[in-house]
């Protein structure tokens, strides 16, 4: 028998739901939340005044397009945590008057290892590679770097992360010391390929083991401006293309070494990429450069399921729902993972 699962995702600024025929994704409707443009970030208060609006809408559209009823679902997946309070509260209200007004079960699931398991979504059409246990998945968003061992479905283990901002926090802070427009990541992505990379250099920090630290470049990339402008204060204008290249190679550099020293170490040549991030084209060549040298098999989603989504919470929620993992009227969200843990 198949399993229909509704999953909703309202960790952040973005408020998705999608419906999962088992493995196969059947819809998949992200609703962005514009509002957030005008302040150079995500601003909480906004964000889940945004998801109180977009969620009926969002959750009927999921619903038509995967062209079933109401009825027909067996459980509600959603985003538990972690990500900011006031979204989250949302979603899971949502999921719980949703479940207990249909008779059906709720499955909390975890946004980080929902990233990860979105390499499991089949498409109708046609039979997409995933990677095979174990292997080591990069999650690279505004919110989070992190190098996962996954031995199974539900067997992660975060054998490195970042101790203060996440990749695509470096991004953004980068792109906003240039007065770039928020989320900075695309456009410095977009400008790097008109750039040379080679043009400035920034340092990369010395971490322990496979940990990151993205703040010591933001500094840096700070620190340089300032002196520049002082002498001209045209400069970021006139190399705003290989100030992109540079700062997407140093950010990219870091990524990369702990990944290919994680993968050395573990002797894991299966290596996934998740979350927004992975979205960058620098940072996807350099990830394919080591294919051949590394013997890696590389798994990407396809972007709708790399950036914020509810297809990678219903897929989630197909397999712990299988596993008869189900959460309780009474759970509530999280904002940090290491609660949910204790
Ligand atoms: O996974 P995601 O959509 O949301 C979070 O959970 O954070 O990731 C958003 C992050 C932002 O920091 C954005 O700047 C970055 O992903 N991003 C990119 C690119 N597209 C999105 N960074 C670099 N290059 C891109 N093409
Ligand atoms: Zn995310």
């Amino acid at each position: 028998m198949s399993h229909y699962i509704l999953g909703i995702e309202s960790s952040c600024d973005d408020t998705s739901a999608a419906v999962i025929k088992d493995n196969v994704i059947l819809s998949n409707i992200i609703a962005n939340q514009k509002v957030h443009e005008n302040y150079g970030g995500v601003v909480p208060e906004l964000a889940s005044r945004a998801h109180q609006q977009n969620i009926i809408p969002v959750i009927d559209q999921a619903i038509d397009r995967a062209n079933i009823k109401k009825k027909d679902i067996h459980a509600v997946a959603f985003t538990r945590g972690p990500g900011l309070l006031g979204s989250l509260l949302v979603g899971v209200s949502f999921a719980k008057a949703f479940a207990l007004s249909m008779g059906i079960p709720i499955v909390e699931i975890d946004h980080l290892e929902a990233h990860i398991l979105a390499h499991f979504i089949q498409n109708r059409d046609k039979n997409l590679s995933v990677p095979a246990f174990p292997f080591l998945c990069l999650t690279v968003s505004g919110g989070h770097t992190q190098i996962v061992k996954v031995r199974d479905y539900f067997q992660m283990e975060i054998i490195g992360q970042t101790i203060d901002d996440a990749a695509g926090e470096a991004f953004d802070k980068a792109a906003k010391i240039m007065s770039l427009p928020y989320p900075g990541g695309p456009v410095i992505d977009k400008m790097a390929k008109q750039g040379d990379a080679g043009a400035f250099h920034f340092p990369k920090p010395s971490m322990p083991r496979y940990n990151y630290s993205f703040s010591g470049l933001k500094t840096s990339i700070l620190y340089f401006l300032r002196d520049e402008l002082k002498k001209d204060p045209d400069f970021i204008e006139k190399n705003k293309n290989n100030l992109a290249a540079s700062i997407q190679k140093a950010i990219i550099d870091i990524l990369m070494e702990k990944l290919v020293k994680a993968s050395d170490e573990t002797g894991i040549k299966e290596i996934a990429i998740a979350g927004g991030v992975s979205a960058n084209s620098g940072f996807r060549e350099a990830v394919f450069d080591l294919q051949a040298s590394k013997q890696w098999n590389i798994y990407l989603p396809k972007l709708e399921y790399s950036t914020d989504n509810a297809a990678m919470i219903a897929i989630a929620g197909y397999y712990k729902y299988l596993k008869k993992d189900l959460a309780g009227q009474e759970v509530t969200p999280y904002a940090r993972s290491s609660a949910a843990k204790k």
